[in-house]
């Protein structure tokens, strides 16, 4: 498959560009600066884009089979996780392609609570992580206001971390997963796993779903 990845230089998109490079997939890494890809690995192709910019979505989304998001917002500049979002579903749309974004927990039901959101659970958000858990939140409200856009939203469990590739994991819906010590977590290399695999498989269409172990 063509894969192309916004945010490719960052802790969540340079594994999953690694990740479809192990299976033999064309990776295309986007960037804002081709300068700064030092996180990107060798193999991908290289390019430069905005996500919040459509233009840029559209031209680089077209002739690729799905578009992966894995950006983020610099700290204080939370509001621009929405704005990205709109940019990225409009540019796919324009192109034709599936999207499937990495999304956060915040939106996720905690298990046990009667429907407790996890961005109201102090045990998963702490105050430091509110801003960009409520960012997480306007990126989802996003794609479910979007009409055209084949989109995906993965929601990681409350911990999403740079660790092992240990290719076992549970899937859910909208509640998020959690081990029976009460840990929410996976690596960003098993995270991988699961995006790859939603490109392989579409198995979520226009829909959300999530991972932990
Ligand atoms: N439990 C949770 O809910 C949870 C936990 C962790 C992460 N997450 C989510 O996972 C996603 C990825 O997080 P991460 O930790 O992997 O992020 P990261 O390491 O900070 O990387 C984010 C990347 O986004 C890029 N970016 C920012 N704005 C962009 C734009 N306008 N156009 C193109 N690229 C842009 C940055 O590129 P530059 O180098 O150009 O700045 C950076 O490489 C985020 O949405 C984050 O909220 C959720």
């Amino acid at each position: 498959m063509r894969i192309a990845v916004f945010g490719a230089n960052g802790n969540t998109g340079s594994r999953v560009i690694a990740e479809g490079l192990s299976r033999g997939h064309d990776m295309t890494a986007i960037v804002r600066d081709t300068g700064r890809a030092g996180q990107v690995p060798s193999g991908a192709v290289l390019q430069a884009g905005d996500a919040a910019r459509v233009e840029d979505v559209a031209t680089l989304a077209r002739g690729q089979d799905v578009v992966i998001a894995a950006t983020r917002p610099a700290p204080g500049k939370e509001g621009d996780h929405a704005i990205m979002m709109r940019a990225l579903l409009a540019g796919t749309v324009r192109a034709d392609v599936r999207l499937l974004v990495v999304g956060g927990a915040a939106s996720l039901i905690v298990p046990g609570t009667g429907g407790v959101a996890v961005i109201d659970d102090p045990r998963f958000v702490p105050p430091e992580y509110r801003a960009i858990a409520q960012a997480s939140n306007e990126q989802f409200a996003a794609c479910l206001a979007d009409k055209d856009a084949d989109w995906t939203y993965l929601s990681p469990p409350a911990l999403l971390e740079p660790g092992e590739r240990t290719g076992t994991f549970r899937r859910g819906t909208d509640e998020l997963v959690v081990d029976d010590n009460g840990r929410s977590a996976i690596s960003m290399e098993d995270f991988a796993i699961a995006l790859i695999d939603e490109a392989e498989q579409a198995r979520h269409r226009r829909a959300r779903f999530t991972v932990g172990y």
